[in-house]
């Protein structure tokens, strides 16, 4: 596996009214920034979408990690590379047949990455896991930031590691939801590499310390390969 750990701090969390500094607040700390995309249709609530993205792409040479909680993925993945992700990750609930979303964002040159919710499988995702470089467990329901982690997802990050590494393949597995230092290491030692956190680095009084803390307790607990 990937034994680097990467930290995503979920804009979803900031000062809606000033993006651009909360921004500028964890880009030397941080390696990706979640973009947390919502429909109001998919998940009962609306947050941002490709405008506000292409916006923010001037202002920050993180890699744009775009998390989207939408139906029908496949027809706005163009939308959201023309706004500059470089990730785009999407629910395998909202796409029975995720292969030709995964193939569009591929042929595009970005990375694709595959959600799972909380009460879907970790057996879902195993048909595609050579096909994605990024695999994300939602650690709370997808929709709303600042929920509590549900530790029973918790085990769903070692079954897709270890399936990922008896077929030899390097996938990264983030996880999402209700996540801070006090809980990352039990994420980090199940498995997951890269870590999404919203209101425990944008609602601390020092976000920049807060993205280190994350790493450094999420280093502490390393996953142990079989
Ligand atoms: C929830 C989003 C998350 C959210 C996490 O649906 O996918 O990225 O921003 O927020 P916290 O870290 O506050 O749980
Ligand atoms: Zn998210």
């Amino acid at each position: 596996m990937k034994d680097t750990i990467l930290i995503s701090p979920s804009l979803l969390a900031a000062d809606f009214s000033r993006l651009a500094e909360e921004i500028a607040g964890i880009e030397s700390a941080a390696d990706y920034l979640h973009l947390d995309v919502m429909d109001g249709h998919f998940v009962p609530n609306m947050s941002i979408g490709p405008a506000v993205i292409s916006s923010l792409r001037s202002v920050s040479d993180l890699i744009f990690d775009v998390h989207l909680m939408i139906s029908d993925p496949g027809k706005y993945a163009d939308a959201f590379i023309d706004a500059g992700a470089d990730i785009i990750t999407f629910h395998i609930e909202a796409c029975p047949d995720p292969r030709p979303v995964i193939e569009k964002i591929r042929g595009r040159g970005r990375h694709a990455g595959l959600a799972i919710s909380p009460d879907t499988p970790a057996e879902a995702v195993f048909p595609y896991l050579g096909e994605v470089g990024m695999i994300l467990v939602m650690t709370v329901y997808p929709g709303f930031g600042g929920q509590k982690l549900i530790k029973d997802t918790i085990p769903k990050i070692t079954q897709i590691r270890r399936e990922a590494e008896a077929r030899g393949l390097d996938t990264d597995i983030e996880v999402d939801g209700g996540i801070g230092d006090g809980n990352v290491a039990l994420l980090s030692a199940a498995g997951a590499n890269v870590i999404v956190a919203g209101s425990s680095v944008f609602r601390s009084h020092d976000p920049e310390d807060a993205v280190g803390r994350l790493r450094e307790a999420a280093e502490s607990a390393p996953y142990v390969h079989y």
